[in-house]
Order: C-alpha cells, then sequence, then structure tokens
C-alpha cells in the first residue's frame, strides 16, 4: 500500500511525534509498504529534508520562508493538498496532541475524503477535552477524580476551595504532562493556575489521587496487559515520560486478577463511550484502597519502540511491526 505518515505539526509535542512518525514509517516500510513522510507544519525546504526528494510537492506553491509565520496556517492546507494528491490508500497519523489529536487533522481528512489512522474527529475532540471526556466517564459510572473546571483566568473560585488538598491543576487539553501542577497548600494555587492557563483557555483543578499509575492500552477489541509506571519523580511528568532511565515500567502490573479485569473492563468501555477507534491508551491513577481512577484516554499515544502501547503490545506477543500494521488494517475497515 501507499502510505502517507503525518508527523511533526506545531503542537507542543512535536517532537516526540517525529520520532514516533520515524519509527512508524520504518516499521511500514519494512512491512512492504510505500511510505511518505508529511509534516502538516512544514515549508517545502523542510517537507524535502524529511523525505530527501521534492518529486513529491513540485507544482505547490508555498508561501516565501520569509513571509513565515505570517501564512503558516496556509502550510497545513497545502500539506493536506499535497497528501490528497500522492493519493494514499491510507494516512498514518503519527501526530500528537494540538491539531494533530483534537479532530482538526481527523476533520481535514474527512473533508478530503482520505482514511487514516485511529480515531474519528468527534472522538478525537472529546477525548482531548478532559473535562467533557470526564462528564461521558461520569455519566457511565467509571471513576474519575472530582474536580472542577475554569471556563476563564477570571472565572469563579468557589468551586476549587470545596475540593480537598492536596490538588492537581492542568490545562484541559494538553498532554505530557505540560502545564500541569501538584498543589499541596492554597497559597500554591493561583500561580499554578496562571500557568496551565497559558496553555488552554480552560483549566481542570482535580483531587490528588495519592497511589500507583496505570495505563491500559486498547487494539481493536482487544485489551491489552496493564502496565504500571513507576516513575522517579511522584507524577508522570515530561522528563519521566521522555527521558531514558526516570521510570521503570511493570508489565503485566502487580495486581490480583479480579482488580486487573476490572480496570481492564473500565479502560474498553471509556474506550467505547467516547467513540475512539483502532487504538488508544487509557491512563489510570489507583489510590492507596485499590480504587482505579480515569484521567483521560489517549486517541494518538506515543508510539515509539520505548513507549507504553508497544510495550503493553509485546507482553501480549504483539511486536511492533504488527502492531502498526493491525491499526493501518482498521483504518481500512
Ligand atoms: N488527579 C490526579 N491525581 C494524581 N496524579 C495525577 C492526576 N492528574 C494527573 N496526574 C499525574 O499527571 C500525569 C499527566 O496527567 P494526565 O491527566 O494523564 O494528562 P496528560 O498525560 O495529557 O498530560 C498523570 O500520568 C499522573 O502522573
Ligand atoms: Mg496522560
Amino acid at each position: 500500500m501507499k502510505i502517507v505518515v503525518l508527523m511533526g505539526g506545531d503542537s507542543t509535542e512535536r517532537e516526540v511525534s517525529l520520532v514516533t512518525g520515524d519509527q512508524i514509517s520504518k516499521a511500514l516500510s519494512e512491512n512492504g509498504h510505500e511510505v511518505i513522510k508529511i509534516d502538516p507544519a512544514a515549508s517545502r525546504d523542510e517537507q524535502t529534508a524529511l523525505n530527501k526528494t521534492d518529486r513529491h510537492w513540485i507544482g505547490i506553491d508555498y508561501p516565501d520562508f520569509e513571509l513565515l509565520p505570517a501564512h503558516q496556517g496556509a502550510l497545513y492546507l497545502k500539506n493536506l493538498l499535497i497528501t490528497k494528491r500522492l493519493k494514499p490508500d491510507v494516512v498514518f497519523n503519527a501526530l500528537h496532541g494540538g491539531k494533530g489529536e483534537n479532530g482538526i487533522i481527523q476533520g481535514m481528512l474527512d473533508a478530503a475524503e482520505i482514511p487514516y489512522t485511529g480515531s474519528g474527529r468527534l472522538a478525537s475532540t472529546l477525548a482531548m477535552e478532559k473535562d467533557i471526556s470526564k462528564q461521558y466517564f461520569r455519566q457511565a459510572n467509571i471513576p474519575t477524580p472530582k474536580g472542577t473546571v475554569l471556563n476563564r483566568p477570571g472565572a469563579s473560585r468557589k468551586n476549587i476551595k470545596q475540593l480537598q488538598l492536596p490538588l492537581v491543576i492542568k490545562p484541559n487539553d494538553q498532554g505530557s504532562t505540560i502545564g500541569l501542577h501538584i498543589i499541596e497548600e492554597t497559597r500554591q494555587i493561583e500561580p499554578a493556575l496562571s500557568d496551565a492557563f497559558r496553555y488552554s483557555g480552560k483549566v481542570i483543578v482535580e483531587e490528588y489521587i495519592a497511589g500507583r499509575e496505570l495505563t491500559v492500552s486498547i487494539l481493536k477489541s482487544r485489551v491489552l496487559p496493564v502496565l504500571e509506571i513507576i516513575p522517579e519523580h511522584n507524577l508522570y511528568d515530561y522528563e519521566c515520560k521522555y527521558s531514558d532511565g526516570m521510570s521503570a515500567y511493570q508489565v503485566p502490573a502487580k495486581l490480583d486478577d479480579a482488580l486487573a479485569k476490572s480496570i481492564q473492563s473500565l479502560a474498553l468501555r471509556a474506550h467505547r463511550i467516547l467513540g475512539c477507534a483502532g487504538y488508544s491508551r487509557v491512563d489510570f491513577r489507583l489510590n492507596t484502597e485499590n480504587q482505579p481512577y480515569i484521567l483521560e484516554v489517549n486517541t494518538l499515544p506515543g508510539m515509539t519502540g520505548t513507549s507504553l502501547v508497544p510495550k503493553a503490545a509485546k507482553a501480549a506477543g504483539i511486536n511492533f511491526n504488527a502492531l502498526v500494521e493491525t491499526i493501518v488494517e482498521e483504518a481500512l475497515k
């Protein structure tokens, strides 16, 4: 098949996506596919560097480099146009965060009638907006930390006062633990809110769940083994997510069978009620009384060789290339 791998983009998780994109491209080539990498935020020169050729976009008029960033937005449209012109059988979406994960790219691909991997437009939006996902979880009786949401920096703090310390303050629609703060004392609330509002127009304030960090990957309709993350820091932050040796992993997690099964079933239900497709990764905290709380569903989880979904797949006997191939097959169903 001819497969365009979308990677990079202009979100805060751009660098991670470039690594995901490279590893997915390598796997797809090894599986016998023709692969073209497209960075939706790239200028013509950057696009050429990515594939070491410019033959795919001859005839496309890019804004001159000096005129960027005034025409930055046009790059997404142009690069999608190139993608369409390449007539791929499918697009592998290796973007993370921002427009690549929140439904915008999905909507553009829908409009262009190009099939793509992973969740569709609506599920992507619902999963990206943590406050909306949490409403879905509550409605389905999937426990999620108690909290409130501030819709603007000046919003009333009344509901925060009703929550017990420690708290977590985080942007509504970021990833990679960016802009996230643990609050142990009241005086830390305002600075944390200001920082979180730098990344999002909405901020979540919720109870901190002391305990263990678990994540559950879904592939097709299959739930992979529960994976426990043991980060060096007291939360799974950017450094622990992406630096070697900053986290230890245990898969399958050491949990009694009944508890592991119930967490897996919560994960699959969360994936389904948001309408996710293909694959996803569901993040949990497990408190000291073994009560699980769902934090979020990631519709475009990291897919480098050392990422969590590939680790869980490996524990289920699925190697990286087979995992990538399954995701492609699901996209064409
Ligand atoms: N309510 C919470 N209680 C305890 N830890 C939390 C809570 N919310 C987030 N965290 C910590 O921060 C990390 C990132 O939070 P998450 O909601 O998954 O956002 P994202 O991964 O999109 O940045 C979690 O993996 C966890 O370590
Ligand atoms: Mg997370």
